[in-house]
Parts: structure tokens; sequence; C-alpha cells
């Protein structure tokens, strides 16, 4: 009888597309998907450890597994992701109830150490190997899927100040771009019209490998027959280049919208942190994909309260989001991690300060998130299905290209999954508008 198996995911995309492929590398070993905790024998956390809280959210976590994991012989707890990595062997000591513990280069490995696991052998394996054969595994891609996110490259070359990535992901590696292609076309012909290519920098693909570049990788891709949207995620700002930009302005299908996260607006900040750019860079940046896209969307994300940053700092943080007007932003409070340059910096900035900051941030934010909303109302606008909406059954759900999340009730005479609506209003975070009206 196959087992059931239940996977949480914590943290960003990565993480998500590898408990789809650990999902898939599972069901091979004859596990299915569990509804619930309480009906799975194998609890999987894929975890993260990029600010604090989402380091203690999963030794929470943990604490709420030991009654689970008691109540039924043979239940099995395994964790793996970025703080798998960062604790390795400290995990299993502070939560002895976890069978196994594997690192974000050891996910390959997971079927065999599952199989240790269930004749009581606990395991922890982090190593370093930069083995990459989960990218062989197609990931889970429920029924239905509009949207598919693929793998480009793990790891990080560069090393922000403040950031773990590149001590839990290791060096940047990337893909082959004909396995990338492969995939993409495999997605197509399961009816996904929407490719979302992830990586922590996708602009410094394929350098170190010598493969194609990242604007050429998307050309390649942007042939794909089927494929009617391109998105990717992160660019960091120093590496968009004018190639990449210019692409913009030639293939229909890449989306009026870009994540490029500029962390803060001060120079002396930005220089602190490592980034490798200056404001001035940045804009110059987002004007030049302005005139490649009118009408491009931009989002961000920012940290607050990163050591020394001073309220002139701070409000030249908030003169760069009037300037820019960000589409939408996520945004946080400096969160010293371990092995990273921020942490032993001097200048920490008080909680309440930096609690005061990021409110004062979230506020200017939303006010520009309802502004760029309300310039939807009266317009029409594709948009690619993702599924019911969760405020009314009978409405749909999904995205314009720009990617707002649009609700709308549908003309019961049409189907397909991009859908040409009228947007009617705008609230906090979405709009609301009808199809065919
Ligand atoms: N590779 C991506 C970011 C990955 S982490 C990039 O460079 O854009 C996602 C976001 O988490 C970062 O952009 C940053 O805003 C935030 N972040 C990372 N480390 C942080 C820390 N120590 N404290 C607070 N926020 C952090
Ligand atoms: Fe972290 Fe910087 Fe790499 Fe992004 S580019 S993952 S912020 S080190
Ligand atoms: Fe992502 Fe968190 Fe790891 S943001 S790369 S899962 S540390």
């Amino acid at each position: 009888m196959s087992r059931r198996v239940y996977i949480e995911t914590y943290g960003c995309q990565m993480n998500e597309v590898d408990s789809a492929r650990i999902l898939s590398l599972l069901q091979g070993e004859d596990f299915r998907p569990a509804d619930s905790i309480a009906d799975a024998d194998l609890v999987l956390l894929n975890t993260c450890s990029i600010r604090e809280k989402a380091d203690q959210k999963v030794h929470s976590k943990l604490g709420e597994l030991r009654a689970w994991k008691r109540a039924r012989n043979g239940r099995v707890v395994a964790v793996g992701g970025c703080l798998a990595q960062q604790e390795g062997s400290r995990l299993s000591a502070r939560a002895p109830h976890v069978d196994v513990v594997f690192g974000t280069h050891n996910i390959a490995r997971l079927p065999g150490l599952l199989r240790e696991a269930e004749s009581g052998k606990n395991r922890v394996e982090v190593d370093f190997t930069g083995d990459t054969s989960h990218w062989d595994v197609l990931p889970y891609l429920p029924g239905g899927a509009t949207s598919a996110m693929v793998t480009i490259m793990q790891g990080c070359d560069n090393h922000c100040a403040y950031c773990i990535v590149p001590h839990v992901r290791g060096g940047e590696i990337s893909r082959r771009s004909p396995e990338i292609v492969s995939e993409v076309g495999d997605l197509a012909d399961r009816g996904v019209r929407e490719i979302v290519l992830l990586g922590q920098n996708v602009n410094s693909y394929g350098r170190k490998e010598g493969e194609i570049s990242f604007p050429e990788l998307l050309r390649r891709i942007s042939r794909i027959p089927g494929i009617a949207r391109l998105r990717f995620i992160t660019s960091h700002p120093r590496d968009l280049g004018p190639e990449t930009i210019g692409l913009f302005g030639e293939i229909e299908t890449l989306c009026p919208h870009i994540h490029l996260p500029i962390q803060s607006g001060s120079d002396r900040i930005l220089a602190a942190m490592g980034r490798g750019y200056t404001r001035g860079e940045y804009l110059r940046k987002i004007a030049a994909l302005r005139d490649a896209r009118p009408g491009i969307a931009f989002s961000s994300d920012f940290i607050v309260g990163f050591p020394g940053e001073t309220e002139e700092d701070f409000e030249e943080t908030l003169a760069v989001m009037e300037e820019v007007r960000y589409d939408s932003a996520f945004s946080f409070r400096f969160s010293p991690r371990p092995a990273t340059r921020a942490a032993s910096m001097a200048g920490a900035v008080h909680a309440e300060i930096s609690g005061e900051r990021l409110s004062r941030l979230q506020a200017l934010q939303e006010k520009h998130t309802g502004e760029r909303l309300a310039a939807c109302v009266g317009r029409e606008m594709e948009v690619l299905v993702e599924g019911k909406s969760a405020r009314n059954p009978a409405h749909l759900c999904g995205r314009t290209p720009c990617h707002k999340v649009v609700n709308f009730s549908p003309d019961p005479a049409r189907d397909g999954q991009i859908r040409r609506v009228l947007v009617r209003s705008a609230g906090a975070h979405s709009l609301s508008g009808a199809e065919g009206a």
C-alpha cells in the first residue's frame, strides 16, 4: 500500500519548485500526497532561513511534530532546504524526533535516506556536492496548471552583506540550456501557458559555464509554441544589461513587469550592503525599461534598519519609491543572519526605529499599490486564469500581464485559459471585473 507524504514549504519560489520536484521523486517511491499532516506517514519540511522569523517558524512546527510522531509507529519527519543546510546535525540534536536532515545539494539522495530512516537510522546529509541531478526530475504539476516555474540556476556568487543564501545554497551553478528548453517544451505540451524562469540572479545565467547568455535563453524560450507569457525572477539590478532591457521591446510574450529589488535608496547603505550599484544607476535602468516597454510594472524588495541606516538614508528610500511608484513591494526589517558580514557590523538600528520605518514604508507602498490598481479600472485586460476565485466560486481568478490579481465573472459562453476581462473596480490588492462586458 502506498504511503502518504505531506510537504510544508517555507521561503521563496526556489523552495516551492524544489518541493514540487521532491514530490515527483517520492511518487516514484510509491508515496502519494496527503491532504493533511494527520493523514501523513511522512512529513517533510522544506525550510527557509532568510530571516530569523522564518527560522523560528520551522522550530515551532518541529515542536508540534513531536506529538504527531509519537502518536503512531513508523511516522517519519524529514527536514530539507536552507535551514537544514545551515543547521545540519544541530537541528536533529535540538529536535531528536527528526529522522532525516538533507541539504540543498542532497535532494536526489532523499529516497535513499528515507529508506535508511525506515530501517531505524537517523540520517543527516548536508554536503555541498554541487549535485544538481534533481534537475532531471520534472516538478509535480497539478492538473490544469496554467503557469509553471522552471529553475535555470541555483546558488549565488554575490555576497550581499546581509544575505545567507550563498552560505546555504552555495555558489552559482547554471543549468544547461537544452535541458531548460526541453522542460519548457514539455510543460507547453501539458497545457502550461506561462513560464517563470527562476534563479537568484538570472542575469548572470551561464557566465561561468560558457552557456548561452540570459537574453539568448529568453529568445529561445520565447520561440517555443504555446508559451504565451514569459517572466523571470530575480534580476539583480547591477547585472541587468541593455540587451535584456531591449528584449522588453522585442519579445511580445515577455510580460510587462519586472521584479528589480533595490533594497535601499541610499548610496551609502547600498555600498555597505555590497550591492554594486548606486541609486542613480538603478534609476537609469528603470528609465530604460520604461523606454523599452511603456507602462511596464515594477516591484521591489526593501530592507529597513540595515546597520548604520539614518533617518536621512531611510528618507532616500522613500524618495526612490515616490520616483518609481512600484506596483508592489516586499519589505523587511533587517535580520542579522549567521556568518554574514552585516551580522557583525556596527550601528545596529533600534527595533523600535526600524519598526516605525517599516510601517512608514509600507503605508507609502499601500498608497502606490492602490494608485496603480486604480489606473487599471475601465481597461480591458488579458487574464491568465489560475483557478476559481476564493471569494466567489462562481467567479475565476487570474493575473494580468503586469502581474495583478483579477477576480472576474466569466462569460458562460466562453472558455480557455486566457480571457479578456473588463476591469470594473480596484481593491487594496486586487482588481475585479467581468468577461465580455
Ligand atoms: N536573490 C534575490 C533575493 C533573495 S532573498 C535578490 O538578490 O534580489 C529575498 C529578499 O529577502 C531580499 O531581496 C531581501 O530584501 C530580503 N532579505 C535577505 N536577507 C535579509 C536579511 N538578513 N534581513 C532582512 N531581509 C533580508
Ligand atoms: Fe542574496 Fe544578494 Fe545573492 Fe540575492 S544577490 S541571493 S540578496 S547574496
Ligand atoms: Fe529561498 Fe529562504 Fe532559501 S528565501 S533560497 S528558501 S533562505
